[in-house]
């Protein structure tokens, strides 16, 4: 069924993350949007008021969901937490969007954000959808692989026993105008920082625009279904961080330092054609992607050139 995403009441978790306020700003002008976090940090609530999303403090660990609406018409669950406690962080990313799930069980549909760090490191690349799972991101984030992991399966028990049409949707590398792992790497390019990277070159990703996640939204509940849709979510083209951090220098002058060493995240290159099939291919070319993202994070970097 083709979905609108219009005049609908939404509920989206983690909307002060670096994904989900792109998103609420997408949809909060043409929707009634509720944004569930924490809001830890007060400050984060006032952006996303200024555009009339309604801000609601759960701790989807530890909070009673007694007064969330059970009324939404699509549920988009983009909160995590790695803390690095397990059981908290399996609590809020596992059981949370299990118990979120089964709260809002009349809703049109219900779309979980999780992760390429669900696959195996040393499964076959790029990672189709039926890849080996694994404990991807250990070294990184202790607790994030196997709570992403755990929190599809709690997805998909709740969509199927329910009956809530449901996507889960494996993020490779989401940025943009509000950030992510390209603009750290400008951050460390400009502090003269060395960027790790394996030595399993060239470190192929496959960075996601702002622009075409949002744009995928629709499709993603257009082919959601109560036994679960599970598909990879990147850029329909890999590129490596070698690759991105030379444009980011081509863009400003600044000169990447890498460190090649072991023991750092492998490769993740994602299969994306199930995605380009099911809700298709992404638009924004990489470069171009990462230019706005220097543009309106860091402009004073730009070369005259390019701004
Ligand atoms: N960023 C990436 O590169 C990347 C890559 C792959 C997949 N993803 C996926 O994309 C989604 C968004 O990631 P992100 O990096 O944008 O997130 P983020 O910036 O780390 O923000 C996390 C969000 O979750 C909320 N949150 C954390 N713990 C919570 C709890 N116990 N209860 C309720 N809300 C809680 C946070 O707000 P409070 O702290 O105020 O609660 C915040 O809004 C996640 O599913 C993540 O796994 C991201």
């Amino acid at each position: 069924m083709p979905v609108e995403l219009r005049d609908q009441r939404i509920l989206l978790t983690g909307p002060t993350s670096q994904v989900g306020l792109p998103i609420a700003r997408a949809l909060a002008p043409h929707n009634e949007v509720h944004g569930v976090a924490r809001f830890r940090d007060p400050a984060t609530r006032a952006p996303l008021e200024a555009i009339g999303v309604e801000c609601i403090a759960l701790d989807l660990a530890e909070g009673s969901f007694a007064a969330l609406s059970e009324q939404y018409d699509y549920v988009l669950n983009f909160a995590v937490v790695k803390s690095g406690d397990f059981a908290y962080d399996l609590c809020a990313n596992a059981e949370g969007a299990g118990r979120l799930l089964a709260h809002c069980r009349d809703a049109k549909g219900f779309l979980h954000c999780s992760s390429a760090a669900v696959y195996a490191e040393d499964g076959p690349k790029p990672f189709r959808e039926d890849a080996p799972l694994g404990d991807n991101h250990r070294m990184l984030f202790p607790t994030y692989s196997i709570s992403k992991i755990a929190a599809e399966t709690t997805v998909r028990f709740a969509a199927r026993e329910f009956g809530v049409p449901t996507s889960i949707a494996r993020f490779s590398v989401p940025y943009g105008e509000n950030g992510g792992w390209p603009w750290f790497h400008l951050m460390m390019m400009k502090a003269g920082s060395p960027i790790a990277v394996s030595p399993d070159a060239p470190n192929l990703y496959n960075p996601i625009f702002e622009d075409d996640y949002i744009a995928h939204l629709p499709r993603l509940f257009e082919v959601a279904t109560p036994e679960t849709t599970t598909l990879n979510w990147g850029g329909s083209e890999a590129v490596a961080i070698e690759e991105w951090c030379a444009w980011l220098g081509e863009l400003t002058g600044l000169e990447p330092q890498f460190e090649t060493r072991e023991g750092v995240l492998a490769p993740l290159p994602i299969c994306t054609e199930k995605m380009d099939r099911l809700i298709g291919p992404t638009r924004v070319d990489w470069r171009s992607g990462i230019r706005r993202l220097v543009k309106a994070r860091n402009p004073e970097l730009l070369k005259p050139e390019y701004a």
